[in-house]
């Protein structure tokens, strides 16, 4: 039955990935014809409406205490749009944590003009009123990487969610197996905030795989915001309460919260730290991997995510409305046309062959003097 399911979403990913392949290089072309003879009627409002080939675009996205927004997601998304449409812009905000700061950059980017929001929320109940209020002006909404609870979405860009939990589960069972961790010893999980949809996702995915596994969950967490600190906060304050050698594993939502986990540890006198699970393949939590502080981490492709919401929102500026490779429901009830791409999980043994191959990074910005050991003996040069 799993096996099904996953195989199901494996092929709805090729496919989609032809789908977008394609549909990239249709869109290069239709961009360029857009820009080169300055196409549109010359009217205001939203998606479809004025110079295409001039279209502001808002990306909005939810937090700066975690490292990919500024690292990957803001360059990525920008420098899409540039090379796609040349006279298009980009109108950048992030929340910082906070709703009703990023209601109001979505209302001051309506002001300005945007003709497409590509929304990363970080409430995604919350923002359903943004969605909203675009709606009256006509500009389209993409939910980006998590999933708002709106009707009225255009598009939903983002990966198979509960994958990543699952993969971060199953890595951290194969590691407590591989160490002869005894059976019914404790993992502490470190969950995502409670205001993103991923994040209960993610928390789904892991118990599927944590609960049937015969280890024991000891405390659990969802992280506010998804802040480090308070991750590292409520995991010193379970190792006083439970003792250090009682946590044998610990399940970190992404790499910032695990990062934060493994301070807590430290600073508590651990010296050979439980296997810690990440996300995202940030920098620091590759070199973490490396240092053997980190397990794991789960590497999700930015750059496809990014170039695909790039991509939708210069054709709804367009006033087109690509077909998608799938759709999902919001909690609502709604079906939103989706593309879902694929997690793959990430140790010692694949860093080589996944970020450092894709060019997330470069193998000398991972191996600064401090892990060029660690680097020569896991073949990365
Ligand atoms: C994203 C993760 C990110 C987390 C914290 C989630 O919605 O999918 O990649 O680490 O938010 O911002």
């Amino acid at each position: 039955m799993k096996t099904a399911t996953t195989k199901r979403r494996i092929t709805k990913t090729a496919t989609m990935r032809a789908v977008v392949g394609a549909a990239a290089l249709v869109l290069s072309v239709a961009t360029l014809t857009g820009c080169s003879n300055g196409a549109g009627n010359g009217g205001g409002g939203g998606g479809g409406t004025g110079d295409a080939s001039k279209a502001k675009i808002g990306l909005l996205l939810p937090d700066s205490v975690t490292a990919r927004y500024a690292s990957a997601d803001k360059p990525l998304f920008t420098a899409e749009v540039k090379s796609k449409c040349p006279g298009c812009s980009v109108v950048y905000a992030n929340a910082d944590g906070d709703a009703s700061k990023q209601l109001q950059q979505a209302q001051s980017m309506l002001t300005q003009g945007v003709k497409v929001l590509v929304l990363d929320p970080f409430d995604g109940e919350a923002a359903a009123s943004i969605v909203q209020q675009a709606k009256q002006k006509n500009v389209p909404v993409i939910s980006y990487d998590r999933l708002i609870d709106s009707a009225d979405l255009s598009y939903y860009i983002s990966f198979d969610n509960e994958k990543v939990g699952e993969l971060q589960g199953t890595a951290l069972v194969a590691a407590l197996k591989a160490k002869n961790v005894a059976e019914g010893s404790g993992i502490i999980m470190v969950n995502g905030s409670p205001t993103d949809n991923n994040a209960s996702q993610f928390k789904a995915g892991a118990h599927k795989v944590i609960d049937a596994s015969g280890y024991k969950v000891l405390a659990e967490y969802d992280t506010p915001g998804w802040d480090p600190a308070k991750a590292q906060d409520w995991a010193a304050g379970q190792i006083s309460k439970l003792g250090a050698d009682k946590i044998t594993g610990v399940y970190a939502a992404n790499d910032d919260t695990g990062g934060g986990v493994i301070a807590a540890l430290k600073s508590a006198g651990v010296k050979k730290l439980p296997p810690v699970t990440g996300q995202d393949a940030s920098l620091a939590g590759i070199q973490r991997i490396l240092s053997g502080e980190q397990y794991m981490t789960v590497y999700k492709a930015f750059k496809p995510e990014a170039s695909q919401a790039a991509d939708l929102a210069i054709q709804l500026a367009q006033g087109k409305k690509p077909a998608a490779d799938t759709t999902v429901k919001t909690a609502g009830g709604a079906s939103i046309k989706s593309f879902l791409l694929d997690p793959v999980a990430v140790t010692t043994a694949n860093i080589e062959s996944t970020v450092i191959k894709d060019g997330l990074y470069t193998a000398s910005q991972v191996c600064t003097s401090e892990y060029a050991s660690a680097c020569s003996s896991n073949g990365i040069k």
